[in-house]
């Protein structure tokens, strides 16, 4: 990466999207977002997130749904980003499935609008936040990047590789340099408050039964979101015109395991209330990173617990209206 580069992050208001921001501002790059502040949740938390990128440096935030081509056209002519590293999506597997068409529009729709501009403007790299989801149901794990084994089960995970699939028409049809990666449950402060950690923790904390969805032997590779940052900062110096990386921790762990792993950090017992297993979820994610160790430098070091301690002091000291509003 050159001393100081013009990025362009889009979903820059969210849980990754601010640590990817932080981490570019601290550096001395030249940072804009491009955030529609959507509802998944709530717009206040967002706004907090930005209140601790903004101690990193200034940015210019454009809000603007990826959606709209022609309002993002007008940030790229304002910006003229060297990097654009393209974040914005619906996340969330579940609820894709109630709303496929609003996820296909974002995630697949917003992702070629944002090629078709970065193409057009000449954009350096393009990095994409892809999925452990486009690899489904695959039976082979870990799982590897050169699998032709990929089952997605929810539109979510379609959605993304539906996006990884447009990144390499475009890395094929014009040149354009394009890193796809494989993001594995990343967790750490500012995580989305939908996901795992975030609502267990929540339910320890008010004394209510954990819901566990299954018999709790599902495993998930929970990754820092500091490792995570790092995987991304250095896939933007990556040479080929396309590629795919994983970027996880390789160290699965089972719900069950992150409960007891919690209630040890927070000193509280819970009680366990079982559900059916739900449609969607798949039974185990866990990453081969012997590629982006070998091309990225990749090196997750940080353990569960100390991420999750690290969690855990972040939720005490953002104990705020935006996490009150999140329902937290
Ligand atoms: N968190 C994870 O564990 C994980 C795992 C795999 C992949 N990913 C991917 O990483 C990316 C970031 O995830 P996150 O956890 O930070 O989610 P997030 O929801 O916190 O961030 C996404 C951001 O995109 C914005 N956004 C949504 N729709 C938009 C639209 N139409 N136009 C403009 N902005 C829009 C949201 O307002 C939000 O700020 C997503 O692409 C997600 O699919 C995340």
């Amino acid at each position: 990466m050159p001393l100081v580069d013009r990025f362009l992050i889009t979903g820059g208001c969210g849980f990754i999207g601010s640590h990817v921001a932080e981490a570019l501002l601290q550096q001395g790059h030249s940072v804009a977002l491009v955030d529609s502040l959507d509802s998944y949740y709530p717009a206040a938390t967002k706004r907090a997130n930005l209140e601790e990128v903004g101690r990193a440096g200034g940015f210019r935030l454009y809000e603007v749904d990826v959606r709209h081509p022609v309002a993002l056209r007008g940030v790229f002519e304002k910006e003229r980003p060297a990097i654009v590293i393209h974040l914005a999506a619906r996340a969330g597997v579940r609820p894709s499935i109630r709303r496929p068409a609003v996820y296909a529009s974002v995630n697949v729709g917003g992702t070629l609008h944002m090629l078709e501009l970065a193409r057009a403007f000449r954009v350096k790299k393009f990095v994409f936040a892809s999925s452990s989801s486009v690899y489904g149901v695959t039976s082979r794990v870990p799982f590897c990047e050169d699998s032709a084994d990929l089952k997605p089960i929810s539109p979510y995970g379609a959605t993304k590789l539906a996006g990884e699939m447009l990144c390499h028409a475009y890395a094929h049809l014009h040149g354009l340099s394009v890193t796809c990666l494989r993001l594995f449950s990343v967790y750490g402060p500012r995580q989305r408050p939908d996901l795992v950690i975030h609502k267990f923790i929540a339910s320890l904390e008010a004394g209510r039964p954990i819901p566990i969805f299954g018999d709790g032997a599902s495993g998930r590779d929970f990754t820092y979101i500091k490792d995570i940052v790092a995987g991304i900062l250095a896939s933007v110096s990556h040479g080929a015109q396309y590629d795919v990386f994983n970027l996880g921790n390789s160290r699965p762990v089972t719900i069950l395991e992150l409960v007891r792993l919690l209630e040890q950090i927070t000193g509280k017992r819970t009680r366990l209330r079982f559900l059916p297993a739900r449609a969607g979820d798949v039974t185990l994610t866990w990453a081969d990173i012997t590629k982006a160790r070998r091309l990225l430098g990749y090196d997750p070091r940080t353990s569960l617990s100390q991420g999750l301690k690290r969690f855990l002091a972040w939720r005490h000291h953002a104990k705020s209206p935006a996490l009150e509003g999140a329902g937290l």
